[in-house]
């Protein structure tokens, strides 16, 4: 990548497509999760390569349940996998962060869960966020009761709640908002990720479908990122 592209601090990526993909080999769809979670791995390591801050995949929305169990089944089954390759991440340094609704989660998987984000939590790398069961309405619907109660409870005032308060109760705690969110497969949805923290977020929607999506994609959605001219609202 021409030294001269600004890399975004932090990219939102909604890994879709990989249904598709699968539909048009004829292939089961799982096997469209599978290529996807392949990918998922080679662009964290890019993405760790460019030096960004934080990234955050999409990888389970809370309405994903709706899905057949065999599906279900199938994505969780790639998540322990793929979440013990992530966890071996050792030269790239990654922090690891579910952001979500643990609750839904036992077993081997919530305790692979919270293994890895205590083993990682003093790493000094790239913030990696791994959105499972999540949605950002259920987010900021938990964050509002848990700020309500505080204040039932006389630990903050009213006239504390601002901006960055609320942020504070967000799964995204002390990170930087992204600064790009980017949806290939053609869709041009934001369905239901990361409304509250993408305000102000560039928006790059690509036709390929995620088992697709290489590194040349990410260099190509970086550089359209780069011609975007950000204003934050003023002139
Ligand atoms: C959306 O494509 C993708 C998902 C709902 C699942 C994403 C999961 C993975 C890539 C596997 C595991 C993840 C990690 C982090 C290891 P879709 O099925 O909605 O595609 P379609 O719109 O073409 O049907």
């Amino acid at each position: 990548m021409d030294g001269s592209i600004t890399i975004p601090k932090h990219i939102g990526i909604i890994m879709d497509g990989n249904g598709r993909w699968a539909k048009k080999r004829l292939l089961p769809r799982n096997m469209g999760h599978k290529k996807g979670a392949e990918v998922f791995q080679d662009i964290t390591r890019y993405c760790n390569e460019l030096g960004l801050e934080a990234v955050t995949f999409y990888a389970f929305s809370t309405e994903n349940w709706k899905r057949p169990a065999e599906e279900v089944n199938g994505i969780m089954s790639l998540l322990k996998e793929y979440l013990v390759k992530a966890f071996d991440y050792e030269k790239e340094n990654n922090r690891v962060i579910f952001l979500g609704d643990k609750s839904a989660f036992s077993g081997e998987l919530l305790d692979l869960m919270l293994d890895i984000e205590e083993k990682t939590k003093d790493r000094t790398g790239m913030t990696l966020n791994i959105a499972l069961n999540y949605g950002s309405r259920n987010e900021i619907v938990h964050a509002a009761q848990n700020i309500a109660k505080r204040v039932r409870d006389g630990q903050i005032a009213l006239e504390d709640i601002d901006e960055k308060l609320f942020s504070d109760y967000l799964y995204t705690k002390g990170q930087p908002d992204p600064d790009f969110i980017l949806r290939p497969s053609g869709e041009k949805r934001l369905s239901n990720f990361l409304l509250w923290q993408s305000a102000y977020a560039e928006f790059v929607y690509m036709d390929v479908l995620w088992p697709d999506f290489t590194r040349a994609d990410l260099d190509k959605a970086i550089i359209e990122f780069n011609k975007r001219n950000r204003r934050f609202g003023g002139v």
